[in-house]
């Protein structure tokens, strides 16, 4: 499996340790999520729970995936996180202290005994015993991090799944880990499921274990949907989501609006979309949530721009397709940052990838993820009124304003890695 690559050298991390310590390590990879219906807005900072369902496809761990090793020792004398290499001095800062702690304390609070399958299942650490050991965590994304490619998904996502296998935790109840990985970043609980994942923003119980994701469908069943990024800038973002949400939360009546009536009802649309394969209902919605989602932004006091104007030609360029198509054959949606992810189907992928090409051309080696992708679409001719169409909304061929093209698709949920995928290197003193 792609996945089960070993870690670029840059992130590997030697740990030295004593000759008779007993180190517990488990790897995995977790994907990242792109929402259709956007969580935007806290309900509770206290749990990191939403004002809003929300609804997002889950994407393909080839390209885009974080990827962890948690390790357990009593020989450890601190907790540590190495973030693509470096160590994150985890309580300098209060969020990042907050969220790691919930969720290595919330999975270790599911853990359950590690048996010796060799020697007729005895217990090698019991449950108690994972509470006296100290955690060593190392994480790389394969991709930009905070550029709004839902980087802190993907990394929380990998975090908790990391530690359930560590710990050899179980639920108690269907959907507990995801109420864990929530409390890293909101968006993470819909990486542990692949497919089609709605995050139920509950609120009925006190602790807001009712805010849960849960999978709509598997990456299966709608199997044609094709995902196209645009990185349209690789800095880290200007305003971070949970501050933005914040500020949106205090200032905008929109977003209260948005919550109360607007999303419900799209949820339930975009539901029954998904389920009857409908990609005309679901492109639409996906798009209008991506427009609202930006108005509530535009909406908050001081105002908050996370799209540019890049993205804002990749929008007119969207529509300026459908409208020449007389149907819908793509979806534009943005997320806390420029970035662009197209939503299509299969027979529409190569079509798309031209009109993208041609209008966001290459700028050097490696500027489509797929190969082979690339050459069919370089040799795809796109119909003339097509271009007239784009040319008519001012777009005009430019070259660097997007700087890489991931050609991508739904996928699964975390995934468990091999050994020698493990980021750590304990060497005995
Ligand atoms: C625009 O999950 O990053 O991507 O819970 O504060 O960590 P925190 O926020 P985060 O917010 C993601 C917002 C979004 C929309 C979405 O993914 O639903």
């Amino acid at each position: 499996m792609a996945t089960n690559q070993a870690p670029p050298a840059a992130c590997k991390i030697t740990v030295p340790t004593s000759p008779s310590a007993v180190i517990h390590t488990a790897t995995v990879s977790a994907p990242t999520n792109i929402a259709c219906i956007k969580y935007w807005g806290k309900a509770s900072s206290q749990y990191n729970a939403p004002i809003n369902d929300s609804l997002s496809l889950t994407l393909d761990q080839s390209d885009l995936r974080a990827v962890t090793t948690a390790s357990a020792s009593s020989s450890f004398t601190q907790d540590k996180l190495w973030l693509n290499g470096k160590e994150v001095d985890l309580k300098s800062n209060a969020s990042t202290w907050k969220r790691f702690r919930a969720c290595v304390d919330g999975v270790r609070a599911c853990a359950g005994p590690k048996l010796d399958p060799h020697n007729n299942n005895t217990i090698l650490v019991d449950n108690e015993e994972w509470k006296s050991m100290h955690v060593h965590i190392a994480s790389y994304n394969t991709f930009p991090t905070a550029a709004g490619l839902a980087s802190s998904a993907a990394g929380y996502a990998a975090l908790v799944a990391s530690l359930v296998q560590l710990f050899h935790a179980t639920e108690s109840y269907p959907g507990q880990f995801s109420t864990i990985a929530r409390q890293g970043s909101g968006s993470a609980c819909r990486s542990l499921y692949g497919g089609f994942v709605a995050w139920r923003s509950g609120g009925k119980l006190a602790d807001w274990s009712d805010s849960r994701a849960e999978q709509i469908v598997d990456e299966h069943y709608w199997k044609d949907i094709r995902a196209l990024i645009l990185v349209v800038s690789d800095k880290q973002k200007d305003t971070s989501s949970t501050a933005g949400m914040e500020n949106s939360v205090a200032t905008s009546q929109l977003l209260k609006y948005r919550a109360s009536t607007v999303v419900p009802s799209r949820m339930e649309q975009i539901e029954q979309a998904i389920h009857d394969k409908d990609f005309e209902t679901f492109a639409k919605l996906t798009m209008m949530d991506s427009n609202q989602f930006h108005a509530t932004c535009m909406d908050t006091y001081p105002p908050i721009f996370y799209m540019n104007d890049v993205s804002k030609s990749i929008v007119s360029m969207i529509h300026a397709y459908n409208e020449w198509a007389g149907e819908i054959r793509a979806a534009y949606t943005f997320d806390a940052g420029p970035n662009a992810v197209l939503y299509t189907l299969e027979v529409y992928e190569v079509e798309l990838l031209a009109l993208v090409l041609r209008y966001y051309p290459e700028v050097g080696d490696g500027y489509v993820n797929n190969d082979e992708k690339r050459l069919e679409a370089a040799a795809f001719e796109l119909d003339g009124g097509l271009v007239e169409a784009v040319e008519k909304r001012c777009r005009v061929r430019d070259g660097g304003d997007v700087k890489m093209v991931y050609c991508t698709k739904g996928g699964p949920g975390p995934q468990t890695l091999e050994d020698g995928c493990s980021l750590f290197e304990f060497v005995s003193e």
